[in-house]
């Protein structure tokens, strides 16, 4: 799939903008501040319904204005989709697609899908956890519309769990209502779990040959997935440590702390590789998440590189370049240098400039 078109209206630093896109690659280059990311949240957001950054749409929306506009045109095996998307400062973002208006933002699910690589990404194994469960629900809730149900379910339990053990340690009479709760978060939490391992295994099947590529050899990659449950059930693990989580007034087992672990050989990289190490192992998971997911989709996906190709290596720019030909790409920078110069000299070079953009080719 490719996106053909993006207009916007009111969206961050634009006041009005609109560009078409090369089938193949993009360069947005510019100085830093000049809205080079914006373009590629933007394009993100109108595919997933968030931004990419995390950012709330009412402050996505241009400083004194009320409502924002997006609109891109995706082409998927030669039918065009528009995809309409409206922010607004005091209600929920409204979404057409076709001019058709959709009610919830999972009817969007399946029609465009997007890789998105910051330099974030390649401190996906130094960070915590958090950062590393981010990334397979950013991915999953792509890929899975069931996982994406789930995944909503089991947050809206949680947190309604954890107001419940807040309440639980002044009101020992609500301890009954306990257990209807760890039933249902033990079913989602599970659901959540099968599917994220199944994720990581998918992984592992493409993993080790790219990592070894960009290693010469030399090392071998693996994935694991880890519950914070351990070997227990969810439901029986959550039951156990009741009386801990209405001291602490909050829920210690389940999904939301699980992690996923990177091995190279023997050694548990999160914690003792070397940082080079663990860079090049997030630029293989990078690379091998755009694989699987071309498998998956049967088609290619838009990658979104910001900011990525300052970051690597001359070595590793070349594996990353190597890997996305026939994807189309966006990237974003703050110079062209020869070797960008060389590599895209048949497409798109954008010039990006305090919220207005100039195409030079
Ligand atoms: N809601 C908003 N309304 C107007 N301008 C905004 C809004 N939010 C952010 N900006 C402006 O957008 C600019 C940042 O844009 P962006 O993050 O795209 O920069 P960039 O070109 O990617 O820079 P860098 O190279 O540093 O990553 C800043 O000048 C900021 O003031
Ligand atoms: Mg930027």
């Amino acid at each position: 799939m490719i996106i053909k078109s993006l207009k916007l209206k009111n969206f961050r630093n634009y006041d009005l903008l609109s560009l078409d896109f090369d089938h193949a690659t993009n360069i947005f280059y510019g100085d830093n501040a000049q809205g080079k990311t914006n373009i590629l949240e933007a394009i993100y957001l109108s595919g997933t319904t968030k931004s990419h950054r995390g950012t709330k749409d009412r402050d996505m929306i241009q400083f004194g204005h009320d409502e924002s506009h997006i609109e891109t045109v995706i082409e998927k095996n030669n039918v065009e989709f528009k995809i309409d998307m409206h922010l607004k400062k005091n209600s929920p973002k409204g979404i057409a697609i076709n001019k058709m208006p959709i009610r919830k933002a999972s009817e969007l699910f399946g029609v465009i899908h997007l890789v998105f690589f910051s330099p974030e990404d390649l401190n996906i194994i130094k960070n915590g956890p958090s950062e590393r469960r981010r990334f397979i629900d950013l991915e999953l809730a792509q890929l899975d519309k069931l996982y994406l149900n789930d995944l909503a379910n089991y947050n809206r339990i949680i947190n309604q769990r954890n107001r419940l053990l807040k309440d639980i340690y002044n009101r020992d009479d609500l301890l009954s209502t306990l257990e209807i709760w760890d039933m249902q978060l033990a079913d989602y939490g599970t659901k959540v779990i099968e599917r994220r391992e199944k994720f990581v295994e998918e992984m592992n099947g493409i993993i080790e040959a790219v990592h070894s590529k960009l290693t010469d050899g030399k090392e071998h990659l693996s994935l694991s997935y880890e519950k914070s449950n351990g070997g227990t059930e969810l439901f029986e693990a959550v039951k156990k440590n009741r009386e801990r989580d209405i001291r602490m007034k909050s829920t210690s087992v389940g999904p939301h702390r699980d992690d996923i672990c990177f091995q190279v050989g023997n050694l548990d990289i999160r914690k003792f590789g070397s940082q080079g190490q663990q860079r090049t192992a997030a630029l293989s998971l990078k690379l091998s998440e755009i694989e699987l997911v071309k498998l998956l989709i049967k088609d290619t996906p838009i990658l979104l590189l910001d900011d990525v190709l300052s970051e690597l290596d001359k070595n590793r720019q070349h594996a990353l370049l190597d890997s996305i030909e026939n994807i189309q790409t966006i990237v974003t920078c703050t110079g062209v240098d020869d070797f960008v110069n060389r590599r895209f000299a048949v497409n798109k070079v954008f010039y990006v400039k305090n919220g207005h953009v100039n195409k030079e080719n």
